[in-house]
C-alpha cells in the first residue's frame, strides 16, 4: 500500500545554526516542500542584517532539496521602514513571552507594549505567530494565555494571528471563536500525553513546551487534526538539542521529531481512517491561511516497517530505535 502526499508543509520548525542546522535541515528538507523556520537562536533573528545572515546560512544548508524555508523575525518592537523592508523575505513574526522556553531571553515582558508593532503588522499584512504560555503553573499556562489571543483578536481584526502548537481542548475551541485566529499542532503533541512524559520512568526525549497535557486534551486535538480542520495546520516543532542536553540535570525543552514526521502521521491518520484528510492537514491548510505557493514535491510513502535510527549524530529522535509501519520511499524533485 501506498501514500502519496504534494509538497508538505511544517509550519514551525527549529533549525539552529552551525553544526547542528548542517545536520538537522537536510532532514526536513527531503521530506517537505518548505518549512517556516524559527528565529529563537541564542542570538535570535531581530535583524535585516540577522535575517540576510539566517537566510543565506539555511539557504546553504538545505541546497540540494526542493525547499522553501519561510524565515520568521524574533518579535520586539519593530519601527514600519524595517517591518515594510523585511516583509518580502519573512512569513510573520513569532512572539515569545519571555523566558518561556528554549532562547526566549528578550522575548515580550509587557503584552502592553507590543501594541505599536501590531499596528504596523496588521497594516503591512505580517502575520503574528505566538508562543501563548503564561508565566503560571506549567499545566495551565496555555490556558491562561488564551484570553490574551482573543484580546488581540479582537483589538486587531485584520492581523493574522497564529496560535502556535496548541496543547489543549481549550484552545482547540477557542479556534472557531475569532475568524482572524488560526493554529498549529505537533505531532508529539497528537501521540503523547504527560503520561508518556513523567507517569513512568522521566522521558527527557519527550519534554518540551508547552508540556503535553491530558488525554482529553489530545483527543481534541487529534480530532481537529484528523478532520483537517481548516484553520489548523500541521508544524512540528521538531527542536533538536544534543543528547548531553537531554540527558543531564537540567533537561533542555524540545522533542526532536523531523526524521520521524510523514511515518508517524500516515500511521496516525490510518488507524484513525482518516488517511483522505492528510493532505489538507500536512499542506492545503497551511497554503489557504498563509497564501504561501511551495515548490511542486511528491513524497510516497509505503506500508513497509522501518527501524528509527537510536540517533541522528548527538541527536535522539522521537520514536528511536522503534520500527514504525510506514516510511518514504520515494521524494520527487531531490
Ligand atoms: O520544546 C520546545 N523547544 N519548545 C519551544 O517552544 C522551543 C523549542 C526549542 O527551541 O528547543
Ligand atoms: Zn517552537
Amino acid at each position: 500500500m501506498e501514500l502519496q502526499l504534494t509538497s508538505p508543509l511544517d509550519m514551525h520548525l527549529h533549525l539552529r545554526e552551525g553544526a547542528m542546522l548542517d545536520l538537522v535541515a537536510a532532514l526536513s528538507a527531503r521530506d517537505f516542500a518548505g518549512a517556516v523556520v524559527m528565529p529563537n537562536l541564542v542570538q535570535p533573528v531581530d535583524s535585516l542584517e540577522r535575517l540576510a545572515y539566517y537566510g543565506a546560512a539555511v539557504e546553504a544548508a538545505t541546497s540540494n532539496y526542493t525547499f522553501a524555508p519561510y524565515l520568521t523575525l524574533f518579535f520586539r518592537a519593530y519601527d514600519e521602514a524595517t517591518l515594510a523592508a523585511a516583509r518580502p523575505q519573512i512569513i510573520g513574526l513569532k512572539l515569545y513571552p519571555d523566558g518561556v522556553t528554549t532562547n526566549s531571553a528578550g522575548g515580550v515582558r509587557d503584552l502592553g507594549e507590543i501594541e505599536p508593532t501590531l499596528t504596523i503588522m496588521e497594516r503591512l499584512g505580517i502575520p503574528l505567530l505566538v508562543h501563548g504560555e503564561s508565566h503560571g503553573f506549567v499545566l495551565d499556562r496555555e490556558v491562561e494565555f488564551l484570553s490574551v489571543y482573543a484580546r488581540l483578536a479582537r483589538r486587531f481584526p485584520s492581523l493574522t494571528i497564529v496560535m502556535e502548537h496548541i496543547t489543549t481542548a481549550a484552545a482547540v475551541a477557542l479556534l472557531d471563536e475569532y475568524p482572524n485566529l488560526y493554529a498549529t499542532v505537533t505531532l508529539h503533541h497528537l501521540l503523547i500525553t504527560l503520561d508518556d512524559l513523567a507517569g513512568g520512568l522521566l522521558q527527557p526525549h519527550l519534554f518540551c513546551k508547552p508540556i503535553a497535557k491530558r488525554p482529553e486534551d489530545r483527543a481534541a486535538l487529534r480530532s481537529a487534526a484528523l478532520r483537517a480542520h481548516p484553520k489548523l495546520m500541521f508544524g512540528s516543532d521538531s527542536a533538536p538539542h544534543p543528547l548531553s542536553r537531554k540527558e543531564s540535570s537540567g533537561c533542555a525543552a524540545g522533542v526532536f521529531t523531523a526524521p520521524v514526521i510523514l511515518p508517524l502521521l500516515a500511521e496516525l491518520f490510518e488507524r484513525h481512517d482518516a488517511l483522505p484528510q492528510l493532505q489538507a492537514f500536512v499542506s492545503d491548510n497551511a497554503r489557504a491561511i498563509y497564501g504561501v505557493r511551495p515548490p511542486a514535491k511528491t513524497i510516497t510513502l509505503a506500508r513497509t516497517p522501518w527501524a528509527v535510527p537510536a540517533s541522528y549524530g548527538d541527536v535522539v529522535p522521537f520514536f528511536a530505535g522503534q520500527t514504525l509501519p510506514w516510511q518514504v520511499v520515494t521524494r520527487s524533485n531531490d
